[in-house]
């Protein structure tokens, strides 16, 4: 058991996580390291395309991400669900509607994520599925960015679902067609690289709290409704 090696354990760990992951996995690592004082660690927080780079460099132990890379031999193991739904201002118009055609969305100003965006592809890949463009009057290269643009009044934008914490009443989520995109956050590793041990105890904390982590709404079923409630 974990507990029973407390105080043993020495050394390096190394992870690398996508944007989205950022608002989940370092919030954990104060227990963690109140279990293993004697580990130093090290975090990045990068997108899709960093993450790749940095793997197929060899820089780090675990990676958390919501896409498994195609062209690299790895192991994986799903972690959560990581929704991506439609933010737009709380006083959005649409926040109010239900079941909005996908198309609606094409009219409305849209603030979009940065080129090797996971989160971009996914949207994209969803808007080429349809045959459909959207209107992208600013692209940022960060989910909070992204937030206070929406808040600003900027437009409305698409994001994982967990990046709204304890800001929910400047947002509403809109109850769009197609939507919420469902991903999975999965912890990765080069497959032929064994994990240390204090990468192991890692993955299996990270894994255990993972089973523990309460969503504060449920997305797959989430309408307006609960929107407004949530705003309320
Ligand atoms: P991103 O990652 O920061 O690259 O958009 C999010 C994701 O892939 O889920």
């Amino acid at each position: 058991k974990v507990a029973d090696l407390k105080g043993l354990k020495q050394g390096q760990l190394r992870l690398a996580v996508i944007t989205t992951a950022k608002y989940f996995v370092p919030r954990l690592l104060g227990p963690f390291c109140q279990l293993y004082p004697g580990i130093e660690i090290s975090l990045q927080v990068t997108n899709h395309e960093g993450i790749l780079e940095r793997m197929v460099n060899n820089l780090d132990d675990l990676y958390v991400m919501s896409q498994i890379p195609e062209h690299l031999d790895v192991n994986y193991q799903a972690l959560l669900d990581n929704p991506l739904v439609v933010f737009a201002p709380v006083n959005h118009p649409l926040a109010k509607e239900k079941n909005i055609p996908l198309e609606r969305l094409c009219s409305e100003p849209f603030i979009m994520r940065e080129p090797g965006s996971g989160t971009r592809r996914a949207i994209q890949g969803l808007l080429d599925e349809k045959g459909l463009k959207v209107k992208v009057k600013l692209e940022l290269g960060s989910n909070e960015a992204i937030k206070q643009a929406i808040a600003g009044g900027l437009g409305i934008s698409v994001l994982s679902r967990h990046t709204l914490l304890t800001d929910t009443a400047e947002f509403s989520i809109l109850d769009v067609q197609n939507f919420p995109i469902k991903r999975t956050w999965y912890m990765v590793h080069p497959a032929g690289k064994q994990l240390s041990i204090v990468a192991r105890t890692y993955y299996e904390y990270l894994l255990e709290a993972a089973k523990q982590f309460v969503q504060p709404t449920n997305f797959s079923t989430y309408t307006t409704a609960e929107s407004n409630q949530l705003n309320a």
